[in-house]
């Protein structure tokens, strides 16, 4: 198929995984992985962005992550840091908006000033927004909008009877972004962990055994063209 001829998604949502078994293969610590793994993503956004997708988020670390090993958690969150710092020139020259969805909180004081000097650096871009899922967890994310929906009921800004799914949509994280249109899952791995289930209600599902440090353009070329050649006449599609 020919690109032109490709039904664009607006909104792509990508679980990266796979990085520590393609680390494995090579004999190397997982953490190779994951320097790999942010390589590719940083070349997954251009290529998305060329191809006229309007949104990227993809899911970073989990709010299970930190269950893993120091060591490793401490290179992700390195890893993260030095991203966020880069980002900041890179999203200037490519009018690409960056966002960080998750709770915030929990991160070290210095990550979350990086993140808010890169949102507020590129807050203006008109070009692909590009969401990074960082500490997220998508029951977190609900329990807190929950928790600022009945914070708003508490103080008298809203009535019980004015809740509907735009007022819960308005405290996620991902508030004033469209719905995914096409979620890619590597690795062979077939479940959500924990992702957007809230905004991936009428997502189209595209699995791949490619491990993440090996997606590539051809690959999310394969998935575009699946989800081209997927009929959505009935149900709704992404608003
Ligand atoms: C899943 O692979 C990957 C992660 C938990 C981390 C994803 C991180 C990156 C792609 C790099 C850092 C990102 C940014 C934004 C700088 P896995 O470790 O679960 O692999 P496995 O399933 O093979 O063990």
């Amino acid at each position: 198929m020919e690109t032109t001829d490709l039904k664009i998604p607006t909104h792509i949502a990508i679980i990266m995984d796979g990085n520590g078994r393609w680390a494995k293969q090579r004999h190397r610590p997982r953490t190779f992985g994951h320097t790999k793994g942010a390589d590719v993503l940083e070349q997954i956004l251009t290529d998305c962005d060329e191809l006229g997708v309007k949104y990227l988020t993809v899911y970073a670390f989990s709010t299970e992550n930190w269950a893993r090993p120091y060591e490793e958690v401490k290179v992700i969150m390195d890893l993260f840091r030095k991203y966020l710092i880069s980002s900041v020139e890179k999203c200037a020259r490519n009018n690409v908006r960056a966002r960080i969805i998750g709770d915030k909180s929990k991160l070290s004081p210095d990550i979350i000033d990086a993140i808010n000097n890169l949102e507020e650096k590129t807050k203006n871009n008109t070009g692909i927004t590009f969401q990074i899922a960082m500490n997220y967890g998508s029951r977190d994310e609900i329990t807190r909008a929950v928790r600022m929906l009945a914070k708003a009921i508490e103080v008298g800004e809203l009535h019980s009877d004015e809740i509907d799914e735009s007022t819960i949509e308005h405290y996620l994280d991902t508030a004033d972004c469209p719905d995914p249109d096409l979620l890619i899952r590597t690795s062979g791995e077939v479940r959500l962990s924990n992702f957007l289930m809230w905004q991936l209600a009428y997502t189209e599902f595209y699995f791949t055994d490619v491990l993440w440090p090996d997606f590539d353009k051809a690959e999310l070329l394969k998935a575009i063209e699946k989800y081209s050649s997927r009929d959505r006449r009935y149900g709704k599609v992404s608003k």
